[in-house]
């Protein structure tokens, strides 16, 4: 939701601690860099010859951009070795207003679920007797939270996720007849987990899914039974990560990569984009295809 008023450049560079080059204006909406008009704010995070021609075109604008654009611009701007990041703080801080919080009188939580402060469950979303949610977390409108699951504080999942369902694990009989795997586990998740529409986590077989702080998974996902996402790692739209992978601390993983079970993704490795990893990938490692191979070391 967007807030509707206007701040100074100056009172900008003062939020980001930084200083503020050329003129202090009023500046009352954000605009991408294609679409920058008068009194916008926009940002630049690769330099291009090309965004230099775009600003310049708009002097009475506000540009965050990273330091190689310094004396380049005719617009206002304050220059950042974190362009993108400072640019998204900014909005959170001025021209974005968190929606109200509210439980919809559809939502069917159980009245033993733990349900922290200034949490919001949407419409016709369903949560469990031994479900415990966080403070400040967003449950959208259809989402399922079910099982032995503990959610952290400041978690946004949106429409559609399902949380805590028993796993696809089954054990054949002697004549080849699957037999599930009563999944006896529970899921735990950190503060700050970001979990896309449509995305799945099953409950671990005895003991827990894990999902840590600061993760943040895209929509579509599924995530088998004993996974265990590391701290700050992405899992973007479609991938499937099978049971007991191990994802690691700010791991990237690509769209619509599989990734076999009990594999290891190390810490700051790349998945790049559809491919079937069959074996662990190591620390900084980037990795593509099917199956996946070492491209480079980071
Ligand atoms: C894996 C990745 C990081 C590699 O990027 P890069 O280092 O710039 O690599 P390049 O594009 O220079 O390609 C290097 C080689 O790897 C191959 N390659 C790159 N990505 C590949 C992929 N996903 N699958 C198979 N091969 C791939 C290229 O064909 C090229 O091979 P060649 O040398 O034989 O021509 C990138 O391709 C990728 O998948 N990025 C993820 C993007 C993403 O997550 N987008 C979603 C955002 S929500």
């Amino acid at each position: 939701m967007a807030k509707s008023k206007s701040v100074r450049s100056s009172a900008i560079a003062e939020f980001l601690k930084a200083s503020l080059h050329g003129k202090d204006l009023d500046i009352r909406h954000v605009a991408p860099i294609e679409a920058l008009t008068r009194n916008g704010l926009t940002f630049a995070r690769r330099f291009d010859e090309k965004k230099i021609a775009l600003v310049n075109a708009v002097p009475q604008s506000l540009v965050i951009c990273g330091p190689e654009y310094k004396g380049r611009l005719k617009a206002s701007h304050i220059l950042s070795e974190h362009p993108g990041y400072d640019f998204v703080r900014t909005v959170a801080a001025f021209f974005w207003q968190k929606p109200a919080v509210v439980i919809s009188t559809s939502a069917a939580i159980d009245p033993a679920a733990k349900i922290g402060k200034h949490v919001s469950v949407g419409r016709n979303s369903v949560i469990g007797p031994e479900v415990s949610i966080g403070d400040d977390t967003t449950v959208g409108d259809n989402v399922v939270i079910t099982g032995k699951t503990k959610i952290g504080k400041r978690c946004v999942i949106k429409a559609n996720a399902v949380i805590g369902e028993a796993g696809f694990g089954f054990e054949l009989s002697a004549t080849g007849v699957p037999h599930h795997f009563p999944h006896l586990g529970g899921i735990e998740i950190g503060d700050d987990v970001w979990i896309g529409a449509g995305t799945c986590i099953e409950r671990a077989h005895i003991t827990k899914t894990i999902i840590k702080n600061n993760v943040k998974i895209d929509d579509l996902v599924q995530i088998g039974h004993n996974c265990v996402v590391s701290e700050n790692a992405i899992v973007t739209s479609g991938t499937v990560l099978c049971g007991a992978v191990k994802v690691g601390r700010n791991a990237w993983i690509a769209p619509n990569s599989s990734v076999k079970e009990k594999c290891k993704i190390g810490a700051d490795a790349v998945v790049g984009l559809g491919s079937v990893v069959i074996r662990d990938v190591a620390a900084k490692t980037v990795v593509a295809g099917n199956p996946a191979r070492i491209l480079k070391k980071k």
